[in-house]
């Protein structure tokens, strides 16, 4: 099948890349001349594990191309598939909804015979009804229909859970869609993923509340990891302790300095806001978002605490930047609201990230960008591990211990044993956990 994805970042990249590997001829859109050019080099722009190898074997094969000319992409194309972003808007925290609709816009006037519109993106219910308005208007004799179709992809394990997913979630009522999503997808049904069919505004509502949800888990547990800094007791077993049960279940019950990313912080609040519009206040997701916007910034404080109480003038190395590991996505990262906090408080900054550097810089300019974990150790009276990258999971304490002013490790992501690392010398402070 011929298939048009508009956006190539995260999930346009990854997406038609994806679709191509399954044997679709696709052609992958940017407005951003360089992401193309790069592409068109054999670079990809972001940092996503085994994503290089798709693209160059899909590309060499002809079945994956690129291009800044979204016409010729649309054209003769049965799937048009948005991948653009939806950022919060600014001043009032609804999602930004002008990448969408300008593709949409754009699509529609180069549309010739049946084609099926897929909302990649995650957008606010009642997106679709507007994009087939907008699209209607564009181009009023096209014969297309909108349909939402979410997608769940994890950053760092993107291409895993894009060609496995838990489920295909489709919002459209229409039979003509239904069966060319269905044939699409088909080269998934080795692996079997229920492709879930609901309404449109059903559809995109999924997206959502599948978000919120998650995000309200992690809230919930790094509540509980402060009660339990102040009463005793450790939050990792309670955390296993309930998921243990299978109603809970044990993912995302890791408490930590906060969810960040691309996508819950800006999702929760479009979430709250769609609320707040609909006046069906969903009180809940609300706290969520102010919990976790003061929860980032905080972390601060256990620094300083282990510290002595102050950090003014002395050296704090972070560990990890990018808002998990495997991923160079420095959107919303809590080690930008720490980086910050601590620099208020009069820190010096060292940091290292394996992939996040470069987008990192921008971000936290008067802070010293190092070769590797020890050179970040190096002077510090304390080192924080803000993102759980696999390669700070045995670091070297003797060789720590050599280049630190103090031996303090802040571990925000309980990657080691508070025992293990006392045993080796240093004082530990982790999150939830004596
Ligand atoms: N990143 C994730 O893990 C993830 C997961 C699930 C869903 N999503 C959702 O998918 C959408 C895209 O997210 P992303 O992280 O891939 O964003 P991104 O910023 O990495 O990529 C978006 C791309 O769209 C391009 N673009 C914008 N307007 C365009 C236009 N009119 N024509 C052509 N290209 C255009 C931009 O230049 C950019 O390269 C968002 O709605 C996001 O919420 C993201």
């Amino acid at each position: 099948m011929r298939l048009a994805v508009i956006g190539s970042g995260y999930v346009g990249l990854v997406s038609g890349a994806c679709f191509a590997d399954f044997g679709h001829d696709v052609v992958c859109v940017d407005k951003d001349e360089a992401k193309i050019a790069a592409l068109r080099r054999g670079e990809i722009p972001i940092f996503e594990p085994g994503l290089d190898a798709i693209v160059a074997a899909n590309a060499k094969q002809g079945r994956l191309s690129f291009t800044t000319d979204l016409a010729s992409a649309v054209r003769g194309a049965e799937g048009v598939f948005i991948a653009v972003g939806t950022p919060s808007r600014r001043g009032d925290g609804h999602a930004d909804l002008s990448y969408v609709y300008a593709a949409a816009r754009e699509a529609a006037a180069a549309l010739d015979g049946f084609a099926v519109i897929v909302t990649k993106s995650t957008v606010p219910v009642g997106t679709g009804d507007e994009v087939e308005r907008i699209m209607r208007e564009a181009n009023p004799g096209a014969d297309f229909e909108v349909v939402s179709n979410p997608e769940f992809l994890r950053e760092g394990s993107a291409i895993n859970d894009f060609k496995r997913p838990d489920r295909i979630v489709v919002g459209t009522t229409d039979a003509r869609a239904r069966a060319l999503i269905t044939e699409i997808y088909r080269p998934l049904s080795l692996n079997k993923p229920p492709l879930f069919f609901v309404d449109r505004r059903t559809s995109e509502l999924i997206k959502y509340a599948a978000n919120a949800f998650l995000a309200t888990k992690i809230t919930f547990i790094n509540e509980i990891a402060d009660l339990c800094e102040k009463v005793g007791g450790n939050v990792q077993d309670v955390a296993r302790g309930i998921g243990m049960d299978n109603r809970i279940g044990g993912k995302f019950l890791h408490a930590g300095p906060g969810y960040g990313g691309s996508c819950f912080p800006k999702d929760t609040l479009a979430l709250v806001k769609t609320g707040q519009d609909a006046d069906a206040p969903l009180r809940i997701v609300e706290t969520v978002v102010l919990v976790n916007d003061q929860r980032k910034r905080a972390m601060s404080k256990k620094v300083l605490a282990a510290c002595g109480g102050s950090v003014r003038g002395k050296t704090v190395g972070l560990l990890g930047l990018a808002f998990k590991p495997n991923t160079d996505d420095m959107r919303e990262a809590p080690s930008l609201a720490l980086a910050l906090a601590l620099a208020d408080a009069g820190a010096k900054l060292r940091v290292y990230d394996p992939e996040a550097m470069a987008q990192a810089k921008a971000h936290l300019p008067d802070a010293a960008f190092c070769r590797d974990a020890y050179d970040c150790a190096s002077g510090a009276e304390a080192l924080v591990i803000v993102t759980e990258w696999d390669m700070f999971r045995a670091l070297d304490f003797r060789r720590l211990g050599e280049v630190m002013a103090a031996k303090t490790l802040v571990d925000l992501r309980n990657v080691y044993s508070a025992e293990d690392v006392r045993r080796r010398g240093f004082a530990y402070f982790g999150v939830g956990v004596a």
